[in-house]
């Protein structure tokens, strides 16, 4: 008899075709009445495979055993109500480093030199009437870091590459990185010119870039962010957009998405992106790959490859 797993969103294809060559996949994202399926398949199932498990959903599968992850962040499980009945979660870090590193400074050249913008221009034919505004680089200026962890770290030496200094602020000072620790995020804004988010999500980092931090940025700062929209107070950082109390942001995460608030769709300092961090085919066919080897190990009582609880 094969075991039996509940898939709580639509996953990467090649996962998913993984997935159903090993297990008995249920499809709770698909299901017309999600109450009736698992009423149905509650007492079965062993393993959940997806970005979503609340409190109430674990709560509904008494043989549970492990939930895999979808993404580095898993801030869409809750790890507490897994953590009380000895449930294992894993994730799949490192194989986005490089993926997400790259879009990030990809995204803050298209925002200091306003990329997305200048397209537009050149295709309405504007370029006949003159030369596009002259702009700003990298080079020079000082990126501070909220979340230096593993891909934290491959922004910092990416940014160097563009000469750039770098500085960080996280929970904690780590004292075999080179850079400059700030204890307060508002202090560490202040003396930035580039803000850039790639700190969990979660209860604990809820709002962290408040108005104080974006204001403390200033007029002259642009903030990237790359981790999740809860991590900004969002409607802060439209008004302060639009009456230039902050410079810019580039943006690949939101609060509500794929609801992006429309305010942000008139204004010429942002650049907008589809919560693309991770996504390229080399690196999600290895985070795909990541959940299955994570549950393939926990069923064949191996030791998990990447596990956060
Ligand atoms: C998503 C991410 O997982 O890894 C993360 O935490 O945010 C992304 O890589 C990806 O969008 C999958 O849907």
């Amino acid at each position: 008899m094969t075991i039996e797993i509940l898939q709580t969103n639509k996953l990467l294809a090649s996962c998913e075709t993984a997935l159903v060559e090993r297990y008995t996949v249920h499809r709770l994202h698909e299901a017309a009445d999600p109450d009736a399926l698992l009423a149905d398949i509650a007492g079965r199932v062993r393993g959940i495979a997806g970005q979503r498990a609340s409190r109430e959903l674990i709560g509904k599968l008494p043989k549970l055993e492990i939930i895999a992850n979808f993404g580095v962040g898993y801030d869409g499980i809750d790890t507490a109500a897994a953590r009380e009945r000895g449930i294992r979660v894993t994730n799949t870090p490192n194989v986005l480093n490089d993926a997400v590193a790259e879009i990030t400074i990809g995204l803050m050249i298209a925002l200091a030199r306003r990329i997305p913008q200048a397209d537009r221009f050149v295709r309405e034919g504007r370029w006949l009437e003159g030369g596009y505004p002259l702009l700003t680089e990298l080079n020079g200026k000082t990126v501070g870091i909220l979340g230096l962890g593993r891909i934290g770290k491959e922004i910092a030496v990416r940014a160097q590459a563009m000469k750039m200094r770098v500085v960080y602020h996280g929970r904690r000072r780590q004292p075999d990185e080179p850079y400059v620790y700030y204890d307060a995020l508002t202090d560490m804004a202040r003396d930035c010119d580039w803000l850039v988010l790639i700190a969990p999500g979660g209860k604990g980092t809820e709002k962290i870039v408040s108005r104080q931090v974006l204001a403390a940025l200033g007029p002259q700062g642009c903030l990237v962010n790359m981790a999740r929209g809860t991590l900004v107070d969002e409607a802060a950082l439209v008004e302060l957009l639009a009456n230039g109390g902050l410079g810019g942001a580039a943006l690949d995460v939101f609060e509500k998405e794929p609801q992006v608030p429309e305010a942000l769709f008139g204004l010429d300092n942002v650049v907008l992106s589809p919560h693309q961090g991770s996504a390229t085919h080399q690196t999600r066919n290895k985070m795909g790959a990541l959940v299955v080897a994570n549950l393939d190990a926990h069923f064949a009582g191996e030791p998990l490859p990447s596990a956060v609880v």
